[in-house]
């Protein structure tokens, strides 16, 4: 069977007004192709769908039941030309993000910026580790992610954002704390401490080895987390001191909960990434938050860059 979404079309408003001229006028064609169309249509269905009484076209039982899923198709097809117009404008459009467990801090206020600036657009936020972000762009799947440190060995475009400064953290009331010095604490005297950090898998503990590595000092963890407020809430009840990325630690920094400690070598500079696939093209929609961030970044950063110096035990 070959039968064109036009013929459907023409084939619609000739049964609503059981009239080859009708239907020419209405559709802005000539009679002759209308009833060109139908013969066309007759042969592919191999059925009659149109009798003739006399002056007037009734349509047949095969036509009826072409008309009904006529309609159907007819009524799918403009629900779809409906919304690729609004995709080519970028509206109600989903942006697919995903962003390292720590960005989720900074990514949730832009997303909610950007929401207001744009309220048609949609966006999914999978927060997840560096680990399983490798895996995702690997298999295209977000359209761009949120990361610590681009992957090696992928084909990938990279866009720095900001700095993203690591901290070392402990509880006001810990003895290192207690204590402020003049100097900074020494690299070996911290590793004789209990530390609370992020799982293996997570950009974070990967940067927090390294470090210590360049610095030829092996960096060993007591307790491992997946989350950055669970580390928070550990490092505040005395577990040990943290390693976490500074701008997750503003609101416990005003509350007096965490301190920063003045360690050697710290902070730790990193920056942040947004990444995208080589090859992957964006969306309108997309394209527009990607700008967004890249913009807002610098606003966001000034608000909690002032901690650092100011704060260090
Ligand atoms: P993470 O990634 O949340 O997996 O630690 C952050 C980063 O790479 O800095």
């Amino acid at each position: 069977m070959n039968i064109t979404l036009r013929q459907l079309q023409i084939f619609e408003s000739v049964a609503q007004t059981e009239s080859y001229t009708r239907a020419a006028e209405m559709l802005f064609m000539t009679q002759p192709a209308v009833s060109m169309q139908m013969k066309h249509l007759e042969e592919s269905v191999g059925v009659a769908l149109f009798d003739k009484q006399g002056k007037k076209i009734v349509i047949t039982q095969a036509g009826q039941t072409l008309r009904e899923h006529s309609k159907d198709i007819i009524e799918r097809f403009e629900i779809l030309q409906r919304s690729l117009m609004k995709l080519k404008k970028g509206q109600h459009e989903t942006i697919k993000i995903s962003a390292a467990t720590t960005a989720n801090h900074f990514v949730t206020h832009m997303m909610a910026e950007f929401s207001r600036l744009h309220p048609d657009m949609n966006i999914t936020l999978d927060i997840t580790n560096r680990e399983t972000l490798v895996k995702q762009l690997q298999n295209y799947i977000p359209d761009f992610v949120i990361m610590g440190e681009p992957p090696g060995k992928l084909e990938i475009d990279s866009q720095l954002i900001m700095k993203n400064p690591l901290v070392v953290i402990a509880s006001p009331e810990h003895p290192l704390a207690r204590a402020p010095r003049q100097h900074p604490i020494p690299m070996t005297e911290i590793l004789e401490e209990a530390f609370v950090v992020r799982e293996e898998g997570s950009g974070t503990k990967a940067a927090i080895r390294k470090h210590f590595r360049k610095h030829r000092l092996n960096f060993i963890s007591s307790y491992e987390m997946s989350s950055n407020e669970s580390i928070k809430h550990a490092v505040v009840a005395g577990l040990g001191l943290g390693i976490v990325a500074l701008h997750t630690i503003k609101l416990e920094l005003e509350a007096d909960k965490l301190v920063i400690l003045n360690v050697e070598n710290f902070p730790l500079e990193r920056y942040w990434h947004l990444v995208t696939r080589k090859g992957k093209r964006l969306t309108p929609a997309a394209q527009a938050f990607q700008t967004f961030i890249l913009e807002s970044a610098e606003s966001y950063q000034k608000s909690y860059q002032g901690f650092c110096t100011r704060e260090v035990v």
